[in-house]
């Protein structure tokens, strides 16, 4: 399937830099990024230019690789002390999604594994990882949309929260997975988007990839779900993740688990999808998760002709919440459908 212009983030032909969309820029435009160091990568990942659990893991995983080049170019041994901060850079780009630092770890477990190797033989170790962390996420989400298309009928209305597709993994995604792949099938879906305050992944990207797939998309406002589950037939909300705990409590983009509350009221499916790489099984509940909080700017400035709130006024602008275990129908990985009670250090 092909209805992305391109991966959101691949080595470069010459295998010295990553090249990632610029999602800030969509969909009025398809820039690209050349990221060739740590700093980079580690920009681009805390402004959103690269975005969605997967794809950060993806990014950070090609930046490690990236920085033991740079360093056996510049003359330095295998796991220099230069290495390990650049990996500490990268970790620390963003805190809520848990892929990042699941990718950083198996990059620094591969170069132990390797740190006795001459520069070369360090280097393709550690690019194959990476394209190894790369090659399991679309294998994966693949998976993921196989297990999740089971679960919808053809025709089927569903509400989508922030961005859970291509843009934010590799092919297909994860939450809009069934919808894209049910739909190179010929199953015909309405997918509900809403537009996600205050970034609109939503608007800007779920939107725009869901129609190049040929998916009919309707557009709303995040405060619109309540009503639109009273007065139509919804099948289910389906949403993506940044970070499972070991009981099943979720954490996704704000709104999610406002959203996740009107399912449940109205007796609508509320299913989370992600690959294992998400579970985080030494965070026992949701309340360990890390929720980053963002610029206020964000709120009332950034997607505004002109700034709609007053100076100085002080701004809540958490960029995650958690939804209870207690409100998810079922969590969705590579290895099948988990129905409560979960225990995630087993999926
Ligand atoms: O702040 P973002 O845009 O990185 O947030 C992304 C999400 O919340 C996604 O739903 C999540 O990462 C799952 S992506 C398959």
């Amino acid at each position: 399937m092909q209805y992305l212009p391109d991966d959101p983030v691949r080595l470069s032909e010459d295998g010295k830099a990553v090249i990632a969309i610029d999602q800030r820029m969509l969909p009025g435009s398809t820039d690209y990024l050349t990221l060739r160091t740590a700093e980079e990568v580690a920009a681009a990942i805390r402004t959103l230019a690269v975005r969605g659990a997967p794809c950060i893991g993806i990014c950070a995983g090609y930046g490690v690789y990236l920085s033991a080049l740079r360093r056996a170019e510049a003359g330095d041994a295998p796991c220099s002390s230069g290495f390990f901060a650049d990996a500490e850079i990268i970790r620390a780009a963003r805190p809520t999604a848990v892929n990042l630092m699941w990718a950083v770890d198996r990059m620094l477990t591969c170069a132990g594994a390797h740190r006795t190797s001459d520069s070369r033989g360090f280097c393709d170790a550690l690019r194959a990882e990476a394209e190894r962390i790369h090659a399991e996420d679309i294998a994966n989400c693949r998976s993921i949309s196989e297990h999740g298309l089971t679960l919808l009928r053809d025709g089927a209305a569903v509400i989508t929260h922030c961005n859970a597709g291509a843009l934010a993994t590799s092919r297909y995604g994860t939450g809009l997975g069934p919808l894209l792949l049910g739909a190179e099938r010929g199953m015909t879906f309405h997918a509900y988007v809403d537009e996600t305050r205050p970034l609109l992944q939503g608007a800007r990207l779920t939107a725009y990839e869901l129609m190049r797939a040929g998916i009919d998309t309707t557009l709303m406002c995040d405060n619109m779900a309540s009503y639109l589950m009273a007065t139509r037939q919804i099948d289910a909300c389906m949403v993506g993740c940044d970070r499972v705990a070991a009981n099943g409590d979720a954490a996704n983009k704000i709104g999610t688990s406002g959203l996740a509350i009107l399912a449940k009221h109205y007796g609508v499916p509320f299913y989370v999808f992600c690959p294992c790489s998400t579970v985080d099984p030494d965070c026992a509940d949701g309340s360990a998760i890390h929720i980053e909080q963002r610029d206020p700017e964000e709120i009332t400035t950034l997607h505004f002709a002109k700034r709609t709130a007053p100076e100085g006024v002080k701004c809540f602008n958490p960029a995650f919440d958690v939804t209870p275990a207690s409100l998810i129908t079922a969590i969705i990985t590579e290895h099948g459908i988990l129905r409560p009670p979960y225990d995630m250090r087993r999926a």
